[in-house]
């Protein structure tokens, strides 16, 4: 978005009229940083900075506990990626853009729960000064709310940018720690422009704040050029599935160049960290689910070990939702078959939380259990709401456990109270307002 331009004037749709002038950038063009965002390890001491420019030779993140950011730190990765690194079109032909280069950086050796000062750039283009505060450490008993949500982009204008200014407020106003964005992103499906769009919606609190997010058909689903799928794993499309070309060709590398999560799992298909007192797990429900698979194994072995004396919470996040009584057929087949494989894990163990998106509306279950309201069940909750178009499909009339339900814009907020209690809220971003809530408590 950021390499020079020229406009052309036409009458009559072919008729060129004038150009104009070669038209530059201020502030150092395509130099400056741009698109930064944050994300937490899983070591408190830890913040992943990252951002993206055209290449510059002395990338670095300044930083401190006062804004004259005493230290810094070189070790950058930068990576870019061709339109050939991708699956199929449009984004490996007509929708290539070229995205510039994802710089990296791993700030270590910070105190926990502090707050920092930092910048990041090179050279005499560096960013605004931005700050964040560091995790909570895994076991920390403090009280703290983050935000969820799935299913934004960019259209229809305005409501993923009421999303983003909502959520940059609620920074403020509530002091929120971090971001869970499960599935579809910026819904570039192939068209790169698209990603610097995104971008500039989430920037403003994305460096204040980790973003920490994982992949939705529209980043993940293909059915060409799977060599080039930069998960490496078995292509997922049984005959249940409705998946097909939802990515536009991207295969989930876009997002893996441009994001940096947990590295317990598989990259950003899968991973846990831990923040305060809970455990937060990310899936990919692009990625074979089912017992026997990669992802089930590493599921089942993750939430085996978790400690619940340090995280009383666990949640679980992904895509695709087990739970909604939307009737949309094609995805409530897939929501049976997730069912089926690894409801009983999340019973076994018990999940907390379960929350999921791709339906663009708002729904809360009571705590379920294989379709019936059960006092030991989980609560699934699906909060696809963050700006793409609401769904207008008409509701299931008789799934019992269904509590709540709205077809509209919004985002959830998570107040982790103390160690028993955990307070769930929807905000309806046309009137700012909290219009669902449940306690959940041990
Ligand atoms: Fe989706």
């Amino acid at each position: 978005m950021r390499t020079n331009c020229g406009f052309r004037y036409y009458r009559d749709s072919t008729t060129l009229v004038a150009i104009s002038n070669t038209v530059k950038f201020n502030n150092g063009g395509p130099m400056a940083p741009l698109h930064g965002h944050i994300a937490v390890t899983n070591d408190p001491t830890q913040m992943r900075v990252m951002w993206n420019s055209a290449y510059v030779s002395g990338a670095v993140v300044k930083y401190g506990l006062t804004k004259d950011l005493k230290m810094s730190n070189t070790n950058v990765k930068a990576s870019t990626y061709q339109a050939w690194d991708m699956c199929a079109p449009p984004a490996n032909t007509t929708g290539f853009w070229d995205p510039g280069y994802q710089y990296d950086v791993l700030l270590t050796g910070l105190l926990p729960n502090r707050r920092y000062y930092y910048a990041y750039g090179s050279g005499e283009y560096m960013s605004d000064i931005a700050n964040f505060t560091t995790p909570l450490a895994a076991g920390n008993r403090s009280s703290f709310k983050f935000i969820v949500y799935g299913d934004m982009g960019v259209h229809p204008f305005p409501e993923g940018v009421t999303t983003a200014k909502l959520v940059r407020q609620e920074i403020e106003e509530n002091d929120v720690r971090f971001v869970y964005h499960h599935g579809d992103i910026s819904y570039a499906r192939g068209y790169g422009y698209i990603w610097d769009q995104w971008f500039y919606l989430v920037q403003p609190y994305a460096t204040l704040i980790p973003y920490m997010l994982g992949v939705g058909n529209h980043e993940q689903d293909h059915m060409n050029g799977h060599q080039n799928d930069p998960s490496k794993q078995p292509n997922f499309h049984p005959d249940w599935f409705n998946g097909h070309t939802d990515s536009g060709g991207e295969c989930g590398l876009p997002m893996s160049r441009r994001f940096h999560m947990p590295e317990n799992g598989l990259g950003l298909w899968w991973y846990s960290f831990d923040y305060g007192m809970v455990h937060m797990v990310m899936l990919s429900t692009e990625h074979d689910f089912q017992p026997g698979s990669n992802q089930y194994k590493w599921l089942e072995n993750d939430l085996k070990n978790v400690d619940r004396k340090k995280t009383p919470f666990v949640l679980i996040g992904g895509h695709r939702a087990m739970y909604c009584s939307n009737q949309i057929e094609g995805d409530y087949i897939v929501a049976t078959h997730m069912q089926e494989a690894f409801e009983d894990l999340l019973y076994t163990y018990k999940v907390d939380l379960a929350l999921w998106a791709h339906y663009h509306l708002y729904e809360r279950t009571c705590k379920v259990y294989k379709n019936k309201c059960v006092d030991d069940g989980v609560t699934h909750i699906v909060v696809g709401s963050a700006g793409k178009e609401k769904d207008s499909d008409s509701w299931y009339p008789d799934k019992q456990w269904s509590v709540f339900r709205i077809a509209d814009y919004g985002y959830g907020r998570i107040t982790v109270a103390n160690e028993t209690h955990m307070l769930y809220e929807f905000v309806q971003n046309r009137i700012d307002t909290v219009i669902d809530s449940v306690w959940i408590t041990k």
